[in-house]
C-alpha cells in the first residue's frame, strides 16, 4: 500500500519508548534513551551547518523570501516534492533551479508541455541494432532532483506518468522496473489552476506534494535588490554547489530520527481529523497528509536546530503542507473562503498539547 511505504521507515526509526505505538497510548514518552538522544545532537549540529550553506546559497539568488526557501528545504530533507504554485514571473523556477544547483547531484528539467508523452519523462526501451537487443534509455526522472515546470500544462496523462514515479520512487517500463536513487526530489511549478490552457492536477496527484508553496511579490526593498543583483547576468550562474547528494542522504537520515512525541503526533492528528469533518470542505486530508505533516515537521524542527518536534513547527506546515489538498463546498466557495483561511482558523481553534515531551 503506497500510504505505509513511507510509514515503516518512519516508524523504525522510532525510539524504542514510542515504536509502533498508536499515537495517544503512548504517555509523554519521556524514557527513551537519553544517549539517542545525544547522537542525535551530534549530527544535528552538522545538519544545520550543511543546511544553513544550501539555505545561504539559494537566499543569494532569491530575493527576500526566506520562507519560502526554508520550507522548500524542509520537503527536501522529509523526502518529499514541492509544489510552486503562483503567477508568472515570481521567481518559482528560479527558486526550483536554485535549489537544485546548490546540490552537487543530478538534476533535470522538464518544460511541460501539451505534447509531451509519459515516456518523454520515464523514459523508453528502444532497439539496440548493433547489440540486437532493447536498450532502456531512463527518461528526465532519473536524476535527484527533477524540476517540472508548470506541470499544468501537460496533459493528464504525463502528469500521472510523473506522479506515479514521485509515489513510488521507481519506474517500469516494459515489465523492468528500476529505482530512483535517493534523493529524489521533485519540485514542479505551476500557473494557478483558475489561468487558461491548463490541466489542473486532480486532488488524487495534489496529494503526493509534502507541501505547495507560493511566491507572492518580492517586497520593494528586496526588488530593487533583485534589480542590481539580476541585472547583468544571471546569479544562477555565479551559484555553485555547497554540498553533496551523500551529504544530503545524511541529512535525511538525521531527519528520520528526530523525536515526535506521542502529543504531538496526536495533534498532527487532530488537525487532519478536523479537516474531515468541517462544513466548508467537500474533501478532507488524507492519512498521507498526516505522514506528509509529521515528516516535514521533523525537518522543520532539525533546521531549527532542534532534535525535537514541537506543536509550532506543526503550526507553522499547516497551511503549506494541507491546504493543497482540500477541497471548499459549493457554499463555500460562493463565499470565497479558500481552504487556507479554513486551515489556518483550525490552527488558532484548536488546542494545542502543553509543552513536555
Ligand atoms: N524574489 C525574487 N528574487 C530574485 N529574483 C526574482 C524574484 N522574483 C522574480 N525574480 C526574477 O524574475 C525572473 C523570472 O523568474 P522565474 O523564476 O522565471 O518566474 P516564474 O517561474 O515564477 O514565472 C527571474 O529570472 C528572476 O531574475
Ligand atoms: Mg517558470
Amino acid at each position: 500500500m503506497a500510504v505505509g511505504t513511507h510509514g515503516e521507515s518512519f516508524m523504525e526509526t522510532d525510539p524504542p519508548a514510542s515504536r509502533g505505538a498508536r499515537p495517544g497510548s503512548a504517555g509523554g514518552g519521556g524514557a527513551e534513551g537519553a544517549a539517542g538522544r545525544e547522537a542525535t545532537g551530534r549530527d544535528l549540529a552538522g545538519l544545520v551547518q550543511v543546511a544553513d550553506r544550501i539555505r545561504g546559497a539559494v537566499e543569494s539568488v532569491i530575493e527576500g523570501k526566506p520562507k519560502a526557501v526554508r520550507l522548500a528545504l524542509t520537503v527536501l530533507l522529509a523526502e518529499g516534492h514541492l509544489l510552486i504554485e503562483d503567477v508568472p514571473g515570481v521567481g518559482k523556477t528560479m527558486l526550483a533551479k536554485a535549489l537544485a544547483r546548490s546540490v552537487d547531484c543530478s538534476v533535470r528539467r522538464v518544460q511541460f508541455t501539451p505534447d509531451l508523452l509519459p515516456s518523454d519523462i520515464t523514459g523508453v526501451s528502444a532497439y539496440n541494432q548493433e547489440l540486437r537487443e532493447f536498450e532502456f534509455k531512463p527518461g528526465p526522472v532519473f536524476a535527484n532532483i527533477v524540476v517540472g515546470d508548470e506541470i499544468n500544462r501537460a496533459s493528464p496523462k504525463t502528469q500521472s506518468a510523473l506522479l506515479e514515479c514521485m509515489e513510488e520512487r521507481q519506474v517500469t517500463v516494459d515489465g523492468t522496473t528500476y529505482a530512483l536513487e535517493p534523493p529524489f526530489m521533485v519540485i514542479s511549478t505551476q500557473n494557478p489552476v483558475e489561468m487558461e490552457g491548463t490541466y489542473p492536477l486532480p486532488e488524487a496527484q495534489r496529494d503526493r506534494f509534502t507541501a505547495r508553496i507560493s511566491m507572492g511579490y518580492p517586497d520593494p526593498a528586496s526588488e530593487l535588490e533583485m534589480l542590481d543583483a539580476h541585472g547583468g547576468s544571471s546569479p544562477l550562474d555565479r551559484l555553485t554547489p555547497v554540498a553533496h547528494a551523500s551529504d544530503v542522504r545524511e541529512l535525511i537520515e538525521v531527519v528520520r530520527r528526530q523525536h515526535v512525541a506521542a502529543s504531538v503526533r496526536q495533534y498532527a492528528i487532530d488537525l487532519v481529523t478536523a479537516t474531515r469533518k468541517h462544513p466548508e470542505l467537500r474533501l478532507g486530508a488524507s492519512p498521507r497528509a498526516t505522514l506528509h505533516l509529521v515528516r516535514a515537521a521533523r525537518a522543520y524542527a532539525a533546521l531549527d536546530d532542534r532534535d525535537y518536534v514541537l506543536p509550532d513547527d506543526v503550526q507553522e506546515l499547516a497551511v503549506p503542507v494541507l491546504a493543497h489538498r482540500l477541497l471548499p463546498t459549493a457554499e463555500a466557495q460562493v463565499e470565497r473562503r479558500r481552504p487556507e483561511q479554513v486551515v489556518a482558523d483550525l490552527v488558532r481553534r484548536l488546542p494545542v498539547p502543553s509543552p513536555g515531551r
